[in-house]
């Protein structure tokens, strides 16, 4: 048995060192030289996983016919904004086996086309005729990868289109310390995972601010329902939010220390950097500003009211201070809380 990983980062490295224990064989695919050769030379990858041990049935590749020559499974976990490039090549790869399933685990949308990653992987696909022979699924729920990597119970959702026998996928990528429930709902699984990184942001600034307790609770509960009313609009099921997927990785993202989003939102309040600044010297990716703008810009389309996804866009993109945000937010007119 054989997975293919694309992606070299945190949490591919670290997913992939969990499926070693069942499966024989696991190949991640990456773009940079260094960390390629740190996996296999070394069975470390410090630049994204500190010095965790990596076992023998786990090795890089630059070569994508390499990594997906005999997968039966392929995990895509590269940044949003990246999928649409490396599905390109997937697409075009002739080793890649029929019939093997092709799992999103980024969290976003891409902000170019508004679509939800598995949608670009489907289009991909589909753009060389091979949607039919590899269903499209998505494996996303609260699971830092430091965590994982360190074998703490975790839990996350895997969904998927028709085509594919989710259970028997489901078997093969839990693990004793890695509990994976199905959802048929792979919008709303795929918004939620997505949208909590906005709402991330928004706490790590309340935090900067050196706002408590009351703030951070605020702030995610208005952010779930936030998350409702858009992933409603955008197809998903209410259920889905109060899921692992959805307040599970709201509560785990808000509240981590292993949160680049919600450290990057705390970052954003010194006031040293420019959160443009901030971005360029971050090692890994912070979804939540790519995502705030398309959420953004997905409420606009659908009429629905954003709130505390506008006063985290405004800061990231608009110069507005972050404490003005704040304000602004506290002063907006009255209401009933569910309308
Ligand atoms: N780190 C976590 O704990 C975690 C957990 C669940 C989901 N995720 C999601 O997984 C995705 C990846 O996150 P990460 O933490 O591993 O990121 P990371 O920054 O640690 O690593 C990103 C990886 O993508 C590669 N990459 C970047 N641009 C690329 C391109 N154009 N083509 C090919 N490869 C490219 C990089 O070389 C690197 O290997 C994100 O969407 C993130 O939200 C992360």
């Amino acid at each position: 048995m054989k997975a293919a990983i694309l992606g070299t980062g945190s949490w591919a490295t670290s997913f992939g060192r969990h499926l070693t224990h069942k499966w024989e064989r696991v190949v991640l695919w990456g773009i940079e030289q260094e960390q390629v050769d740190s996996i296999n030379k070394t069975g470390t990858n410090p630049k994204y996983l500190g010095d965790i041990k990596l076992p023998a049935n786990m090795r890089a590749t630059m070569d994508l016919d390499d990594c997906l020559n005999n997968a039966e499974i392929v995990f895509v976990v590269v940044p949003s904004q990246a999928v649409r490039s490396v599905m390109q090549k997937v697409a075009a790869c002739t080793v890649f086996p029929d019939g093997a399933p092709v799992v999103n685990m980024a969290k976003g949308f891409e902000v170019s086309s508004l679509k939800r990653i598995s949608e670009v992987i489907a289009e991909e696909l589909e753009s060389v005729n091979k949607l039919d022979s590899h269903p499209v699924g998505v494996l996303l729920g609260p699971s830092h990868a430091e965590e994982v990597a360190l074998e703490q119970p975790t839990a996350v959702v895997l969904a998927g289109s028709q085509g594919a026998d989710w259970n028997h996928w489901q078997t093969w990528i839990a693990g004793p310390f890695f509990r994976v429930y199905t959802n048929d709902d792979v919008a709303g699984v795929e918004i939620a995972s997505g949208f909590k990184n906005i709402i991330a942001l928004a706490v790590g600034m309340a935090d900067g601010l050196g706002a408590g307790d009351n703030t951070r609770g605020t702030l995610m509960t208005r952010g779930m329902l936030e998350l409702s009313r858009l992933g409603t609009a955008l197809g998903g099921r209410p259920e889905t939010f109060f899921g692992l997927a959805g307040i599970g990785d709201m509560i785990t993202t808000c509240i981590s220390k292993h949160s680049r989003n919600r450290n990057f939102g705390e970052d954003v309040t010194q006031g040293e950097k420019t959160p443009q600044e901030i971005l360029e010297g971050a090692v890994q990716v912070v979804e939540g500003v790519h995502m705030a703008k398309a959420a953004l810009k997905l409420g606009d389309k659908l009429d629905v009211e954003l709130p505390i996804t506008k006063q985290v866009h405004d800061v990231l993109f608009s110069n507005k201070p972050p404490r003005q945000a704040m304000r602004e937010l506290m002063e907006r007119e009255l209401r009933p809380e569910l309308d």
